[in-house]
């Protein structure tokens, strides 16, 4: 599979790095915390400017090591069970609970590839028709207004894509019909709770009560747990045949059928729902946003794309509300321009890791109990990776060599940690920008500003004007 450099020196205790060796430069400070949360963008450009792609701070405690070239990428990514630890708040690993794939590296990779199937390959084909028609049905409560707020018109449908295929559970029948003999009642509520259960991640306070972030977003993961459980009775309580491409949830419930004694245990069928819309939730949604706001501020690649569109659909109607994953596939231009948006504006920020031994590679040591911090916004902008990093040109990613850029291009991790969803994620986003395309007309009100974390959005006031095509 992957992906250690062969060259990496891992030093034993009391071993002492080769002569000549050197630490990274610049030493942390106490305000790098503030100033990298303040303005993530220009803390990684300024210190990449001045020291390189390599550098020391204190962001987040302790010492932290950006990393952003690809070699030292690499070596951040790949030293599971080696030299490196997750190193993630103690309330943030609760939240996850112990079937994620970030809590028991002795049995990732069995887990990984168990999970593949229902995320990758015939599956997506077969999420295919109700992404399309979810976004159809989504965007036509767009048609009444002159303006969106964007991100929260973008979350909403986003919440109906993901939904019925990672959790396995209807959104389109009756709510008395879908929600029937479960212990939530309604769409409205799952989206509150799924929403506690998320702002958990980020509590500041560790404290387990109702008073605080963490706690109630324990509570809600608690609740959602419970109704998961309540879903895969009702679904086995259904019998009969399991199509396994049908979602998510009867890939796992297949698989356990299957072989009853292997990776699939109730519990990680639970928790595995949740935590895969948890994953992907927030963070298309944001990619999806950013990507509208990107063509209305580069109009010649919008109407780029809109010859794309039409050289794809031929003699189909611009208004047929299904793409096929036939024509998604030969949407080139379109999937540069999502990787593009990903290179400019990615979602998530980073992949930090904790070095539980002292490692050595081309004549740096990065010494033992420091973290590591692989960041996109350093990866992405340096010329060893992107010729002229500052222009938006989707059409770099159509050029062959453009995938050999493995720990150059970081929006979705790389390595041993590689997102699962990378593909869906692209893929919701295709059919997303394919309907809106063909439905709509927008122009941007001015730049918006982003949220930066926990992960980088545009924020919830932001209106863009919008005109049906007619
Ligand atoms: C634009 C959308 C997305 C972005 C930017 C994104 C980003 C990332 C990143 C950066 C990582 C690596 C984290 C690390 O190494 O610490 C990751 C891992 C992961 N992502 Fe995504 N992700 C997206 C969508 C999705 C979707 C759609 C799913 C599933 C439905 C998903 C599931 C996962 C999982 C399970 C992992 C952990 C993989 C492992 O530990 O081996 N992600 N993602």
């Amino acid at each position: 599979m992957v992906q250690q450099l062969s060259d990496v020196l891992v030093l034993e205790e009391g071993q002492t790095p080769p002569t000549g060796t050197i630490t990274p430069p610049r030493q942390p400070k106490w305000l790098d915390t503030f100033n990298y949360i303040a303005n993530p963008d220009q803390f990684c450009r300024q210190n990449l400017t001045k020291y390189g792609p390599i550098f020391k701070t204190s962001v987040f405690g302790g010492t932290t090591i950006f990393v952003g070239s690809p070699r030292a990428v690499q070596m951040t990514f790949n030293g599971d069970l080696n030299y490196t630890d997750i190193a993630l708040p103690a309330t943030t690993m609760n939240m996850f609970g112990e079937y994620s794939l970030f809590q028991r590296p002795d049995l990732h990779r069995q887990r990984k590839s168990a999970l593949s199937p229902g995320l990758t390959g015939h599956a997506l084909n077969s999420y295919t028709l109700h992404m399309n028609q979810a976004i159809a049905r989504g965007i036509q409560d767009w048609i009444p207004f002159n303006k969106i707020a964007l991100y929260p018109a973008v979350e909403k449908i986003c919440f109906n894509v993901l939904t019925p295929l990672l959790l396995g559970i209807d959104l389109n029948n009756s709510e008395f019909f879908n929600f029937k003999g479960l212990p939530v009642s309604s769409s409205t509520e799952l989206k509150a709770r799924f929403n506690t259960f998320s702002n958990g991640f980020y509590g500041l306070s560790k404290w387990q009560s109702r008073f605080t972030t963490y706690g109630r977003g324990l509570k809600a993961r608690a609740e959602l747990i419970e109704f998961m459980r309540a879903v895969v009775q009702r679904r086995r309580a259904e019998g009969g045949e399991i199509n396994p491409t049908a979602d998510f949830l009867s890939m796992m419930l297949a698989a356990a059928k299957e072989n009853p004694n292997e990776v699939f245990t109730d519990a990680l069928i639970e928790n595995q729902c949740l935590l895969e819309l948890w994953a992907s939730h927030f963070q298309i949604s944001g990619l999806v946003s950013s990507l509208l706001y990107k063509l209305g501020r580069y109009r010649q690649v919008l109407q780029q794309l809109r010859q794309e569109q039409t050289q794809v659909r031929g003699k189909q109607s611009n208004t047929s509300s299904i793409f096929s994953a036939e024509q998604l596939k030969q949407m080139k231009l379109l999937e540069a321009t999502i990787k593009e948006t990903l290179r400019t504006l990615p979602p998530s920020s980073t992949a930090k890791r904790q070095l539980t031994k002292s490692v050595v590679l081309d004549g740096v040591v990065y010494e033992k109990g420091c973290s590591l911090m692989a960041e996109p916004r350093i990866a992405h902008i340096i010329p060893e990776n992107f010729s002229a990093p500052d222009v938006f040109a989707p059409e770099r990613f159509l050029e062959e060599s453009s995938e050999s850029k493995k720990y150059g291009f970081i929006p979705f991790g790389g390595g041993v940690h590689a997102c699962l969803g990378a593909q869906m994620a692209i893929l919701v986003t295709k059919i997303f920008a394919s309907h809106v395309l063909a439905q709509f007309d927008w122009e941007l009100m001015g730049d918006p500003k982003f949220v930066q974390f926990p992960i980088k959005r545009i924020q919830d006031n932001y209106q863009i004007n919008l005109s049906k095509i007619v």
